[in-house]
């Protein structure tokens, strides 16, 4: 893997020059523009391919040359994309086969973007002289310092090349027919397939209902990506493998497993776009933290912040606008959870096309003294004086278990809550309690060399499938001493989506001290209560796990309903450890409740050594205190002791007021 080493944060954009190429005078004020608002680093190519290959076979580079180089100059970083997220349109009439099919097994036609097929090996082919011959081309160049691999890899695509290609997948997998037969349990409603060839992609068109069929389909997919990707990676290696690359991830998004895809790529980066000003700035705030945390724990390394946007989008249903301090506040949120960049979509307003109206660092007025170009100066001012926290790493002690099979298998789950298991929001609810504490959390998903032994707790929040042993993997970590929670509708099937015989969850009914037997789901307006030990009453809603033969200790019981009295909390010691079991889908000041009594004792390190009013965040990178402000008011801080603020250089004491949307970078003293 080549590495990603830089002194300096990186600060800038999508460049998309090739909009400009008309307008000489127009980047050459860019240079001056990017210098003026600190600038370090843009990224080109992303969807250049109709002017780096504008005829079949014939490439052309100049017009690119010199605007690297002029960059390059400038001391201004690149980030040099391959362009296959969007392909020309010769391609696309010349060899239609690259085009994408729709899940009606319909082709789309010419245009968009984002939208072929990865299978096609025409397609691939294609990519890869491209690649290869822009690679060759910039070979050695010093201002290059990443290669961003195509844009935002989504969707699916059902055409023939990609039906055949899933059953060759299969194949592979299961060797035999019968096999096949065996782990998709085809036997009910006679779906049990006598060739190959009977199998399709699922669609509405044709056979959906099967989960365990949807679940290959879906790793499927991502091997597809996966692969595409490697011969991307490897096209471009082949003539710069120093130079570290990235694909650029999305949020909340999950058509592929974003472990597998990161394993592929020698940097994490993604592009976060949080809906501020539409209601609780601070449950955003979280939301994404979370996603933040994700991201650095795809490679357990640093990350970019690939785009956000300096004002607004386009794309939401209403695009507001950031209010003053957002943009610093939200930027440098990315960089307290480990991001080595600020990014922004992007540098210049296009005059046309989809995007002419996207909020970018240069307005249509071509003027450098508006709002938002002060505001990108003033994060790039903040980031020159951050660059002692480039070396700097979160350090967590919490681990939680969030694993994107488990959320297709609950995606796809005809039983409980259907089509509305709500996994990200579960493991949120775990995710934002810590969050507001200030305590750092590791996110890690079953793969076959999962390591928990740097964790103090391990919280594997409704883990439906259990896959690659993570069963054993949990005892042994309890039975050394750690302290695990894991919740209702935990361990139910295993990675083929079959159901495990036997008590649930799976290999941890000793564990925990109990057997789960049922599971009640309630309707929207329904509800109950744990009763805690100790008196306090906390609302249970959605699913109700009822345990039975219950060994552990009873911490909370079910206030209602005919398992009233029933174990709904419990607390099981085996080996040198803990075993914590939740019956039931809580409320965010439940799960706040039941986190603070599970944490009694444990010394799991804070991020601010005082207490911080509602919504005020502090996140800690090593030795660096980020304190964000999201409460949408002035906020009072005391300071225990003397610390110095980064971004401005001034030192605080006892008492402060926090600015709205405030934040300040401290270190200790
Ligand atoms: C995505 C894309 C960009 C642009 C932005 C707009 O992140 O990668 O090309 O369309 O959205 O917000
Ligand atoms: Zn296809």
């Amino acid at each position: 893997m080549a590495e990603l080493k830089t002194n300096r944060f990186f600060h800038g954009g999508d460049y998309n020059p090739e909009q400009w190429l008309e307008y000489p005078e127009i980047l050459e004020e860019d240079i001056r523009l990017m210098k003026e608002a600190k600038i370090t680093m843009v990224s080109v190519g992303i969807f250049s391919w109709a002017f780096l290959e504008p005829e079949e076979g014939r490439y052309e580079f100049g017009w690119l040359d010199k605007i690297i180089d002029r960059l390059t100059e400038a001391g201004i970083d690149i980030d040099l994309a391959t362009p296959s997220g969007a392909r020309p349109a010769w391609l696309a009439e010349k060899y239609p086969e690259v085009l994408r099919y729709d899940k009606n097994f319909q082709p789309y036609h010419y245009g968009q973007r984002h939208n072929h097929c990865l299978t096609s090996p025409l397609y691939r082919q294609k990519v890869q002289a491209m690649d290869s011959a822009l690679a060759k081309h910039y070979a050695g160049h010093p201002g290059i310092k990443l290669i961003h691999i195509s844009n935002e890899f989504c969707g699916y695509c059902y055409c023939p090349k990609c039906a055949q290609g899933f059953r060759e997948w299969l194949q592979r997998k299961y060797g035999s027919l019968a096999e096949l037969n065996r782990c998709w349990w085809a036997d009910f409603w006679s779906q049990r397939y006598s060739s190959w060839s009977q199998i399709e992609p699922p669609s509405p068109m044709g056979m959906f209902d099967n989960p365990s069929m949807a679940l290959d389909w879906k790793r499927f997919e991502t091997e597809q990506v996966r692969s595409f990707i490697e011969m991307e990676r490897k096209a471009v290696h082949e003539y710069m493998p120093e130079v570290p690359v990235t694909i650029n991830l999305m949020d909340r998004f999950n058509e592929y497993d974003l472990f597998t895809l990161s394993s592929a790529v020698d940097v994490v980066s993604w592009d976060a776009y949080p809906r501020w000003g539409a209601g609780d700035d601070l449950s955003t705030a979280i939301a994404f933290a979370m996603e933040h945390d994700m991201m650095r724990s795809f490679k357990n390394q640093p990350f970019l912040l690939m785009e956000s946007t300096p004002s607004l989008v386009n794309w939401h249903p209403v695009n507001k606008l950031k209010r003053p301090g957002m943009h610093m506040l939200a930027s440098l949120q990315a960089v307290a959870h480990g991001s080595q960049s600020v990014m922004m979509f992007q540098w210049r307003k296009g005059r046309g096309g989809a995007e002419a109206f996207h909020g970018a660092v240069v307005s249509h007025d071509g003027r450098d003294d508006t709002r938002v170009f002060r505001d990108v100066r003033q994060v790039g001012a903040a980031l020159e004086n951050l660059a002692p926290v480039l070396d700097a790493r979160p350090d967590a002690k919490v681990c939680l278990i969030f694993d994107y099979e488990n959320w297709w298998a609950l995606d796809e789950v005809q039983a409980a809550l259907r089509g509305n298991m709500r996994y990200f929001d579960t493991v949120l609810l775990f995710y934002r309690a810590f969050r507001e504490k200030g305590i750092s959390v590791d996110f890690r998903n079953m793969s076959p060399d999962l390591d928990l032994s740097a964790y103090q707790l391990v919280i594997a929040p409704l883990l439906f499938m259990f896959r690659n042993g993570i069963e054993e993997k949990l005892k042994a970590f309890t039975a050394a001493g750690g302290t695990l929670l894991t919740t209702f509708f935990s361990g139910q099937v295993n990675e083929f989506d079959l159901a495990y015989l036997g008590d649930a969850p799976h290999g941890l009914t000793d564990v925990l001290g109990l057997r789960a037997e049922e599971l009640d789901s309630l309707y929207p307006d329904q509800s109950n209560e744990l009763v805690m030990t100790g008196g306090q009453r906390l609302t249970v809603h959605e699913l109700c796990e009822i345990p039975r033969d219950v060994s552990a200790e009873c911490v909370g019981t079910y206030a209602r309903d005919f398992y009233s009295g029933l174990p709904c909390l419990t607390k099981n010691a085996y080996g040198k450890g803990t075993a914590w079991y939740l019956a039931a889908k809580q409320d965010q000041a439940g799960v706040n409740a039941v986190l603070e009594k599970i944490t009694e004792g444990m010394d799991l390190p804070q991020a601010f050594p005082g207490p911080l009013p509602e919504g005020v965040l502090a996140t800690a990178r090593g030795e660096y205190v980020f304190l964000q402000n999201f409460s949408g008011s002035e906020q009072h801080i005391s300071f225990p002791g003397k610390m110095t603020d980064l971004i401005s250089g001034r030192e605080f004491e006892g008492e402060y007021t926090m600015p709205v949307n405030g934040i300040l970078v401290l270190k200790q003293g």
